[in-house]
């Protein structure tokens, strides 16, 4: 990689292939979660996350490259932790507590290459590019505030309990 571009080509590469992984995970993420909420949240963002992937493939197209040849070695380490998560909670207020712990790990870790990328997409005068992976990254950050608030009415349900 020389140049700005390189590197903005290489990202997207990279969060596509960290979206890809993750439209793989989220399903069985969703089958141990237990509160019903937490489950939609889940399946919600499993919807959104295919456009993710659609958005970067259309991304791609138009700037003549493939999206594919990348492997986020980021996301399969968070994946992989949340498998040996789930593998050692022993109670449903574990478990729902670590997923959303998890989730956020993974919304806060896509937030990051999606902030980049859209900085880089301006910098290069990719405008509607930009605008693109804006969307992404607002959806992210809802996402992640969904979680936000998951976590905290756990924790006044416990208060009230
Ligand atoms: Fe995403």
């Amino acid at each position: 990689m020389k140049t700005l571009k390189d590197l903005f080509e290489n990202q997207l590469k990279d969060l596509f292939s960290a979206e890809s992984q993750l439209i793989k995970a989220l399903p069985q993420v969703e089958k141990k979660a237990n509160d019903s909420k937490l489950k939609e949240a889940f399946k919600s963002h499993l919807e959104e996350t295919k456009g993710h992937k659609k958005r970067l493939e259309e991304i791609c197209d138009a700037l003549g490259i493939s999206a594919k040849g990348e492997t986020c070695k980021a996301m399969k380490g968070l994946i992989k932790e949340t498998e040996s998560f789930m593998d050692e909670a022993d109670s449903k207020e574990v478990m729902d507590a670590g997923l959303i712990a998890e989730a956020q790990r993974v919304e806060h870790y896509e937030i990051s290459g999606y902030g980049t990328a859209v900085r880089y997409a301006k910098e290069l005068g990719y405008d509607d590019i930009a605008s693109k992976l804006q969307k992404t990254l607002d959806e992210e950050y809802n996402a992640d505030n969904k979680l936000d608030k998951l976590a905290e009415s756990r924790l006044n349900e416990k208060a009230i309990s």
